[in-house]
């Protein structure tokens, strides 16, 4: 949370006085990592390093500014904030109309300011100014030492006659220089988030970008990686890992230009978002978040994972809540005796809270689907005569927690709200409405309805003061975008944002810890700008445990486990212990009709329950190695390991059925101590069912390490559990 700057501890050197004909070198250095800035001859401020940082910093100075000749054709490709309108002829970071009409700008170095907020993170503020115009732009870079990561966003502001207008306005700007570019992105739908695709980035411009407004992420996810040079793989390889910390629409080009270097800019989508800028005003761009590292894609993804627990995820290192959810057991055909029935399975389950999901609200349009209710925020009469509060009594008669769903942002055009509200919903004033689910958007531009959304969580809490959990979704994308509200429509994007983020930040300030999950129909709002409010993410309403393996793969090169909210549910061919084997890898729950289970099957899962109580800490808090993956071969392993490299669990499956393909086997485990001693013991079995693993072997690190291990997995042992134990 930006109040966690508030923390800002000590020293402040301050740099100023910029004397002529010098250059200043200003290396951005973490643990391992420089981005060394140079201030030329003529103050432009230009990147000439990105990558392993040096040993002697001096030594930057005797970079050879191999982007010279380039100036002389297309102004200056390695800009650390590319203006538009003067010399630079390549895409811009920034671009601008200034008060006079002028459409040129540049900036030119003034003065940099280090703050170090305390012992692992650190400010770097560098002001530039137009010479001619009254303009402005402060380039921050936050570093995180021990993790490699940077934070980087720019403050834009003016004094001139009149107000600006910011056609472009990236949050960062690089320069990367290596022989060959190899960009992974990903992209998906409903039920197919984070499919990944990864391919060599040829000459011009690749844009990753989104224009949805709200479940901006679904078709296409602000996070990626490039390797350079060649594809990183697990542990080796140049690899830098980017995202916007943005819930909204996000712009990211990776230009290759005709020096073969790559530039990369990102920011919010300045699509139909021209900003207004007042004189003295202060637009201040979300951070793009990057990570840099040459052991490959494990070890970034371990650094990015780290950072995010540490000082991202609300509650990043804390606990979290097993849980029941009924929307696949009822969907909205449900009333109070029938949930009183799912609370008491909830207990005999064994998990910690009971949550109710959509279906519970609205009167005059009852929500007994999809298409009314969205708005009316009162409990249900036929369905709930007793309200919320007798479901919260009953949950805490049972010794269980009671969370509930609600999708605020929403409503239906069958509503009482959108009845009494038509100016608080998003729609084309001549156009006719049309619908994403049944739907439409609420304008959170407008501060009346961002008291009303933070009003239907407050009163929630208020009026149901045990209320332990919520789930928040999301469910439509913005067609016809237009706020009655707004007097400048280029800003409804922006503002939608910003409102969104005023609301949450109004919840954490009277609610800071309770556990909240980020749910957009899936996966559709999965990003670090809403996860510092969020406990826990949805990943996708596709939880066919075969489909999860691949799909948690690809999110865990960004996102920790204890964000990674997973259900055991009926999608899938798979039997109950794969199922659940699969959901353990996250923060567990359950989605299924408890009673229906059989003997067999609910003694598997109350087991399971009490076993993953002593594995969360190592799963939600350590590190994680993937060991095979999915997409290359038969078995797909993942090994998580606590910090004193003592205690591990190790999930494997079998994705593939090809007769007799062993050539991935044994696996050989990663991340532990060469120098102990560790016994590896099947759990989670089956009841009725022994382990074909050898519990009293003891093995070195190092042997499980060089020569690996081999869970066995074959066609009558589709899924296996190993604990990982340090023998003394
Ligand atoms: C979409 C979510 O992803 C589901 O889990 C469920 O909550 C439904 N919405 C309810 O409408």
């Amino acid at each position: 949370m930006r109040s966690k700057e508030i923390f800002i501890l000590s020293l402040l050197v301050f740099i100023a006085g910029y004397s002529k004909a010098q250059t200043i070198n200003i290396p951005i250095e973490t643990k391992s990592n420089a981005l060394v800035l140079q201030v030329n001859s003529n103050k432009g401020l230009n990147i000439i390093h990105f990558g392993e940082k040096l040993g002697d910093p001096k030594e930057y100075a005797q970079i050879p500014s191999t982007y010279k000749q380039a100036e002389d054709y297309t102004g200056v490709l390695n800009s650390a904030y590319t203006p538009s309108g003067s010399r630079n002829l390549m895409e811009p970071a920034i671009s601008v109309t200034h008060a006079d009409g002028n459409n040129s700008l540049d900036l030119k170095y003034v003065s940099h300011n280090i703050f170090k907020i305390d012992e692992n993170v650190t400010l770097t503020s560098i002001l530039l100014k137009d010479p001619a115009y009254n303009f402005e732009v402060t380039l921050h870079y936050k570093t995180y030492y021990k993790e490699d990561v940077t934070e980087q966003w720019s403050v834009i502001k003016h004094h001139e006659k009149g107000n600006v207008i910011l056609n472009k306005f990236a949050s960062a700007n690089l320069y990367v220089k290596a022989d060959s570019y190899w960009l992974k992105q990903f992209h998906g739908d409903w039920a197919r988030e984070m499919q990944p695709e990864e391919a060599k980035l040829t000459h011009g411009i690749k844009t990753l970008d989104t224009k949805l407004g709200t479940r901006a992420n679904i078709f296409q996810p602000s996070v990626f990686m490039v390797s350079l040079d060649k594809i990183a793989t697990e542990d080796e390889g140049k690899v830098l890992y980017g995202s916007l910390e943005w819930s909204g629409n996000f712009r990211i080009d990776l230009e290759l230009d005709n020096q073969n270097n790559l530039r990369i800019i990102a920011g919010i989508n300045n699509y139909a978002s021209a900003y207004t800028l007042k004189p003295n005003e202060e637009f201040t761009t979300p951070p793009f978040l990057y990570t840099f590292s040459d052991k490959g894609k494990g070890d970034a993804s371990r650094k990015l994972q780290s950072w995010a627990r540490d000082y991202k995820i609300l509650d990043g290192n804390g606990t979290r809540l097993t849980l029941l959810n009924n929307w696949e057991a009822t969907y909205f055909d449900f009333n109070e005796n029938k949930l009183f029935e799912l609370i008491k399975d909830t207990k005999k389950l064994g998990v910690d809270l009971f949550l109710l999901d959509d279906g519970w609200f609205a009167n005059k349009y009852p929500r007994n689907a999809d298409n009314t209710g969205l708005g009316d925020w009162e409990a249900n009469k036929t369905k709930l005569p007793n309200g919320i509060s007798s479901l919260v009594r009953e949950a805490k008669n049972n010794d269980v927690k009671f969370g509930i769903w609600i999708e605020p942002e929403m409503v239906s055009p069958k509503s009482e709200l959108y009845e009494k509200h038509p100016e608080w919903v998003i729609k084309q004033p001549e156009r006719e409405e049309y619908y994403y689910r049944n739907q439409l958007v609420l304008d959170l531009s407008n501060p009346e309805v961002q008291d009303f959304v933070y009003g239907i969580v407050d009163d929630l809490f208020t009026e149901n003061p045990d209320l332990a959990y919520i789930k928040w979704d999301c469910n439509a994308v913005i067609y016809n975008a237009h706020s009655s509200y707004l007097k400048n429509q280029s800003h409804f994007y922006i503002e939608y944002v910003r409102g969104l983020y005023k609301v949450l930040e109004r919840i954490r300030a009277k609610y800071p810890t309770v556990p909240i999950m980020l749910c957009s129909g899936g996966g559709g709002r999965v990003d670090y700008g809403a996860l510092q409010y969020f406990t826990e993410f949805w990943l996708s309403d596709n939880t066919d445990p075969l489909e999860r393996i691949f799909m948690q793969w690809e999110y865990s090169y960004f996102y920790p486990a204890i964000v990674s909210a997973n259900h055991v549910t009926d999608w899938g061919k798979q039997p109950i212990k794969f199922r659940t084997d699969v959901a353990m890898m996250g923060k567990l729950g359950f989605d299924i009709v408890v009673s229906e289970l059989e003997e067999k099957e609910l003694a598997f899962c109350q087991a399971a329950i009490k076993l993953y109580d002593g594995l969360k800490s190592t799963i939600w808090h350590g590190d994680q190695y993937r060991l095979a993956n999915p997409t290359e071969g038969q078995v797909a392993s993942m090994l998580y390991i606590d910090e004193s490299k003592s205690n591990g669990v190790i999930f494997n499956y079998l994705v593939g059925n090809r007769y007799g393909d062993n050539s991935k086997l044994p696996i050989r485990l990663k991340g532990l101590d060469a120098n102990k001693k560790y016994s590896i013991k099947e759990v989670n079995l089956y009841p009725g069912t022994s382990s074909s693993i050898d519990s009293e072997k003891i093995y070195s690190g190092e042997f499980l390490m060089k020569i690996g291990f081999n869970p066995d997995v074959n066609a009558r042992r589709t899924s296996v559990v190993l604990q990982l134990s340090e023998v003394e």
